[in-house]
């Protein structure tokens, strides 16, 4: 476990909290290598059963530099969606075949851009998007190596605003048009369609609507091959959920390598898997300090130092994560909001719940915080970013200082531009 009480201090791996509040101030991120390596050992043992298959971090969930190479390590390549996230994979040390370029919105500049840097494949969201990409190819005088993305019309039972399989969802081919589209797309010279990619959604616990979407990529793999297609690919997405809450178990990750096992059996193909969340989640704690205990009829109010501008999750999707003090005073809990201080009411934590009592100059921690956490962190209310640390064991890395807000963005030089061609 890395973290844990330990002498009425909560404890990351071996440092105590308090010693990282007191060399890097509050709020910070606060990551553990060991449970990233737990987590990445955890996933590819599920899968053991799969021969063939590539592993793909999300890189949306957490792209801190640190996280790519130590999951390099464990036989992880990177899923991006946009130029920045291509960046960080390739300084990451990513090798562009271990590469899987999904995304909606796709800009020309990014397709080429990735084009040139010989990235292994690209998942088709819609068909100008396979025209483009087939032109951009044959102009470079090479072939896209692709998947289409199947909308396999699931809904992934997770919050809505996290799932993508829904009638109405902006994602992928809806699976009645799937096999029409592929025939289409399959034929353009400057694409390599290798098969199909699906994601149903995140956050998902219950494994049975991921079973009845990969039921459903499985019935088009075997009409497409009936159809003369050589399919060669299918990912699977990700989406493989957590525990944000006591009580409220996450995914079973052996079950669901299980269950992709029995599935997938006979598909002879090439298996991605895209995981975000279930590698980072549990890494990582949002560290806060409290900063007022204000009254308030009939709960008090918890005025933390971080808010949804470092963790956006409770705000957007009324998303749990426990508050923990760090050094507990008593047994005791008390019913209380716990909020920030951003000028808006949906910053907000903790709707009253019951937490641990602090007071005034406390250090408290929001659990679970280690993906789409500082991934979606912004400098609202002209706040900082939030820092980022790593523990290792008994050592703890400062190096990543928080950046101003005033520096988070580049300097600003105006350059005015006339539209009338008059001064
Ligand atoms: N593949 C695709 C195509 C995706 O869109 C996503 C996540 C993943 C893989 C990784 O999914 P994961 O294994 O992390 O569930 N900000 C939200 C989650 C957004 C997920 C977006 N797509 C949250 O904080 O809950």
């Amino acid at each position: 476990m890395s973290f844990q009480m330990r002498d009425g201090v909560l404890h990351v791996e071996g440092v105590p909290l308090p010693v990282i509040a007191d060399a890097a101030g509050t709020p910070a991120y606060v990551y553990a290598a060991t449970a990233l390596h737990d987590a990445a050992r955890s996933f590819v043992d599920a899968l053991a059963p799969i021969a063939r298959k590539q592993l793909l971090y999300a890189v949306k969930a957490n792209p801190h530099p640190a996280i790519l190479p130590t999951l390099a390590g464990f036989g992880f390549g990177a899923d991006i969606v946009s130029g920045g996230e291509l960046q960080a994979a390739q300084a990451g040390g990513i090798a562009p075949a271990d590469i899987v370029y999904s995304g909606l919105g796709k800009t020309r500049e990014e397709m080429g851009a990735v084009l040139d840097a010989g990235i292994g494949r690209f998942n088709i969201e819609h068909a100008r998007e396979g025209e483009v990409l087939s032109a951009l190819a044959c102009a470079r005088g090479m072939r896209a190596t692709a998947l289409l993305r199947v909308n396999p019309l699931v809904d992934a039972q997770t919050h809505a605003k996290i799932s993508t399989a829904l009638t109405d969802s902006k994602f992928g081919i809806p699976y009645p048009e799937a096999i029409g589209m592929y025939h289409r797309l399959a034929a353009l010279p400057g694409l390599n369609l290798q098969g199909l990619a699906v994601h149903i959604g995140s956050q998902i616990t219950d494994l049975s609507p991921l079973q009845a979407a990969y039921r459903r990529a499985g019935t088009l793999v075997a009409a497409l091959r009936t159809d003369g297609h050589c399919i060669t690919h299918a990912d699977l997405g990700g989406g493989l959920g957590v525990s944000y809450r006591a009580g409220a178990p996450g995914a079973d990750v052996a079950a669901c390598g299980a269950m992709v096992a029995r599935e997938t059996e006979g598909w002879d193909v090439t298996l991605l898997f895209e995981p975000g969340r279930f590698l980072v989640a549990q890494a990582g704690v949002l560290l806060t300090r409290v900063l007022w205990v204000k009254p308030g009829q009939p709960h008090p109010f918890v005025i933390v130092d971080a808010a949804m501008n470092d963790l956006a999750r409770p705000a957007l999707y009324d998303a749990w994560h426990e508050f923990i003090a760090v050094r507990p005073r008593d047994r005791e809990h008390f019913a209380a909001h716990v909020v920030g201080p951003v000028c808006e009411s949906g910053d907000s934590f903790a709707h009253p719940r019951a937490i641990d009592r602090v007071e005034e100059g406390d250090l408290a921690v929001l659990a679970t915080a280690g993906a789409y956490g500082a991934a979606m962190a912004s400098t609202y209310n002209a706040r900082a970013l939030v820092s980022e640390l790593w523990v290792d064991g008994d050592r703890f890395d400062v190096g990543s200082d928080r950046m101003p807000a005033a520096l988070a963005r580049p300097q600003r030089v105006p350059r005015w531009m006339a539209v009338s061609g008059q001064r």
